[in-house]
């Protein structure tokens, strides 16, 4: 699977880690960094460049890290066609597959240890959307994107 995967400093750490990870399990990983922790960078900016490639190529993932997971979720929820999710462990990974059918992972570097991340991303990609009842759900989600 496609991987997109971006940060801020605040996450750059664990991104680092979880980008090794990914490879050794096989995934085609694009890194969008940022690759320098030292400089300070706006988390919109990355989730954004993450949340666009996966609007863009169907099939794609992508994983976002601050230092919390919020900021990038709420960036990245803001292009139509995104369903970001900040997600603390395997069960919120596995339930926002299976029903929100969402698009992004979320993890924050301040507030997850790296094993758990790791669990985190990996229940995620491994996951399918169930379909059935939850299929008008997300459309009224587009519904309401459509609004706007
Ligand atoms: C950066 O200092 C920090 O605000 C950011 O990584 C993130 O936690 C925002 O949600």
């Amino acid at each position: 699977m496609k991987i997109y995967i971006g940060s801020d400093h605040g996450g750059f750490a664990l991104k680092e880690e979880l980008r090794e990870h990914l490879k050794t399990e096989g995934h085609e990983i694009l890194d969008l960094g940022t690759f320098d922790a030292e400089k300070k960078v706006d988390y919109p900016d990355l989730a954004r460049e993450v949340a666009e490639k996966v609007r863009e190529n169907a099939g794609s993932k992508g994983v976002l890290v601050c230092g919390t997971g919020i900021g990038v979720a709420i960036a990245a929820n803001k292009l139509k066609g995104i369903r970001a999710a900040n997600v603390h462990d395997a069960t919120e990974a596995r339930l926002s597959r299976q029903h929100n059918d969402a698009n992004i992972v979320t993890v924050g570097q301040r507030t997850l240890g790296s094993e758990t991340a790791k669990e985190v991303v990996d229940t995620f990609l491994k996951t399918a959307f169930e379909g059935g009842r939850h299929v008008s759900r997300i459309e009224k989600i587009t519904a309401i994107e459509n609004e706007e």
